[in-house]
């Protein structure tokens, strides 16, 4: 079963890590796999975990499962010192599909269990989420994922699952950042124990080059995207940028020795708006 980070050498590890609400800890920068293909993916994995990367965000939809499986294997780190995340989409929810839907995740990846399980999304429509979410109780119980969790819910939904199922989410992995603040989420999930990790964190749409964005950089003396994800480290949040670049793979990592200023919060406030939000009620596949 999976060891506990915090063995895994925590003073060579650049990257800190946050506990989840039973106690397994997971590493509060992860790689971003989409839309990496197979063969993409097993490179920026091998490079990635060479930089001291530990966390591998996937999903079922993204195609890329058996190329993640490679890359870990490829990178000489043990399995049990990564922290392997997947997401079964709406195909999946409902009845017992989750199940078949894991084992088939694992199987691509030739992995015995993942760290994180998600909901990929609610879609509240469908109707399915609750039970979904008791066949990731079981799922959590047999060993298959050390924990699970859901992407794209929204407080009114998490309050739905919460006030009929046992075990309450580890995760939500939203979109989340300067444009889109989420303050309600932010607050629930800490209400309620659960880590907020942010899908797509450099934002699109220019974000990167914004003038305010480059401003702040200078003053620290680190590159934009440095800034933006700082934006989230320093509010406990968890990020998962992609690239392929080992000299990104490299700025991303290196997100935890400056503080943005209270100032530099503010002035940032000016972004929100600037990307469109997904709404979860309707949005998803
Ligand atoms: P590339 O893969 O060519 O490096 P996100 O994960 O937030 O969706 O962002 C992914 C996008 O941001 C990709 O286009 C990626 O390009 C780019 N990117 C990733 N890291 C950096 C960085 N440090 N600086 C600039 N662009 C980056």
């Amino acid at each position: 079963m999976a060891g506990d980070m915090a063995g895994a050498d925590a003073q060579a590890d650049p990257i800190r890590t946050i506990a989840l609400n039973n106690g397994r800890l997971m590493p509060q920068v992860g790689l971003g796999t989409w839309p990496l293909d197979d063969s993409e993916v097993e490179g920026a994995i091998v490079v990635a975990a060479g930089l001291g990367y530990r966390h591998i965000d996937t999903g079922e939809a993204y195609g890329n499962e058996v190329g993640v499986g490679r890359g870990i294997r490829a990178s000489g780190v043990p399995r049990d010192e990564f922290f392997v995340s997947t997401k079964l989409d709406g195909k999946y929810q409902g009845g017992d599909r989750a199940v078949q839907g894991l084992e088939g995740c694992l199987a691509r990846m030739r992995l015995e269990y993942v760290d994180l399980l998600l909901i990929h999304w609610p879609l509240p429509l469908l109707g399915e989420y609750v039970s979904t979410w008791r066949s990731y109780e079981r799922l959590l119980a047999d060993g298959l994922t050390t924990a699970i969790g859901v992407s794209n819910f929204s407080p009114a939904h998490l309050t739905n699952l919460i006030a009929q199922t046992e075990v309450i989410p580890a995760v939500n992995q939203v979109q989340i950042g300067p444009q889109v603040s989420r303050p309600d989420y932010l607050a629930f999930h800490e209400e309620h124990g659960i880590v907020t990790t942010a899908w797509s964190p450099l934002g699109g749409n220019g974000l990167l080059d914004d003038p305010i964005v480059a401003r702040i950089a200078a003053e620290h003396d680190v590159s934009a995207a440095q800034v933006v994800l700082r934006w989230h480290t320093q509010q406990g949040i968890a990020v998962i940028p992609k690239s392929t670049r080992p000299e990104r793979l490299a700025e991303n990592r290196d997100v935890f020795d400056f503080d943005l200023t209270p100032e530099d919060f503010r002035a940032m406030k000016a972004l929100e708006g600037t990307v469109d939000a997904v709404d979860p009620d309707v949005d998803g596949h």
